[in-house]
């Protein structure tokens, strides 16, 4: 079905609209926020929402302009609606809904992490069934999808995200926000010489990062206090081993108990570059096929939103005007917009 799809982003610190026509991108245009928060050592949410409030018309019409496509041209609006920052969600949703009001189209709300799992498409098409690992600032989760658009949460943590621990980790070596990229950058100039703990007990498929974080900044203080030296690229090292190492081992269980065709990394962490290489061999060693996000998918940007816009479209799956944003939408539940 021809279409041209406008999506808005707006869940965290970026404001960001992409337009897909027939399939093709034709503009992914991002503001983002990320050294104003940096300065606060993480998202400041009433900030986010006032510097979404302000750039989201010019990067909106930043988009039309590198599309050249005019706004009566565009067959239907999508919008993030969930998870993330109620006050940020709801600029993209209101600038969507007016929109989809004055041009008379349809609205179509896109769960944010099907966005990130769906980003992969641009890299090539799925092969179901999938497992996708779910990687971010504020998610941990491995998703099982039996086809397009069905997700099934098979085990996430139980308390930090991975991200998160990422960021807190640097934060008490003195890096900057967002920490991950550098956690990354040192552990490449590292050796894994530091023993931390490693929660792996439980049978299932579920995850927990506090113990690992607390433990690390526990180190980091103790240290201070006795004016011995942390070795920043052999810590980094250390942790980021092990909080890769337990995602891998989870999967290698995973791929014991399911028949999964594929494998995808998601979100924020899919940048890693320690756990895009160990899962690259992991897919070979178990004969999978796998796809890596292309890097600039790995932040967040509205073209990932667009691509799961373009499915729903076909399906016809439209909301309602007086659909609110939803901070917690489950991604399970993400057919439902009541
Ligand atoms: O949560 P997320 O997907 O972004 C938003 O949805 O806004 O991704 C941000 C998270 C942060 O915790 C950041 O530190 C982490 O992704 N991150 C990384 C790397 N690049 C970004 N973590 C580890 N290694 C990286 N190279």
């Amino acid at each position: 079905m021809s279409k041209t799809i406008l999506a808005i982003e707006s869940s965290c610190d970026e404001t960001a609209c992409a337009i897909i026509k027939d399939d093709v991108l034709l503009c992914n245009v991002i503001s983002s926020q990320v050294d104003v928060h940096a300065k606060y050592g993480g998202v400041m949410p009433e900030i986010a929402s006032r510097l979404h409030a302000e750039n989201i018309i010019p990067v909106i019409d930043e988009a039309l302009n590198k599309a050249n496509i005019k706004l009566e041209e565009v067959d239907a609006f999508a919008v993030t609606r969930g998870p993330g920052l109620i006050g940020a969600l709801h600029v993209g949703l209101q600038a969507a809904k007016s929109l989809s009001l004055i041009y008379n189209k349809p609205l179509i709300p896109v769960h944010h992490l099907a966005g990130h799992i769906y980003a992969n498409t641009f890299i090539k098409p799925f092969i179901f069934p999938l497992l996708a690992i779910v990687v971010s600032g504020g998610n941990s989760e491995f998703v099982l999808m039996k086809e397009d658009l069905d997700f099934q949460i098979i085990g996430q943590t139980k308390d930090d995200a991975i991200g998160e621990c990422f960021d807190k980790v640097a934060r008490v070596l003195g890096l900057p926000y967002p920490g991950g990229v550098h956690i990354d950058n040192h552990a490449k100039n590292g050796k894994h010489t530091y023993h931390l703990p490693h929660p792996m007990a439980s049978s299932n498929y579920d995850l927990s990062y506090s113990g690992l974080k607390s433990n690390i900044i526990n180190l980091v203080n103790h240290a201070k206090q006795k004016n011995e030296e942390i070795n920043i690229d052999d810590l980094a090292r250390s942790f980021q081993d092990t909080a890769c190492n337990m995602i891998i081992e989870k999967v290698k269980h995973i791929l014991r108990d399911f028949d999964v065709k594929q494998i995808v990394l998601a979100g924020g962490v899919s940048a890693n570059s320690y756990l895009r290489s160990e899962m690259e061999k992991l897919a070979k060693d178990y004969k999978k096929d796998i796809i890596l996000p292309p890097l600039w998918a790995t932040t967040d940007n509205a073209a990932m939103i667009a691509k799961v816009a373009c499915l729903l479209y076909d399906r016809k799956v439209f909301a309602n005007l007086d659909i609110g944003s939803d901070p917690n939408w489950q991604i399970e539940d993400y057919l439902k917009f009541e």
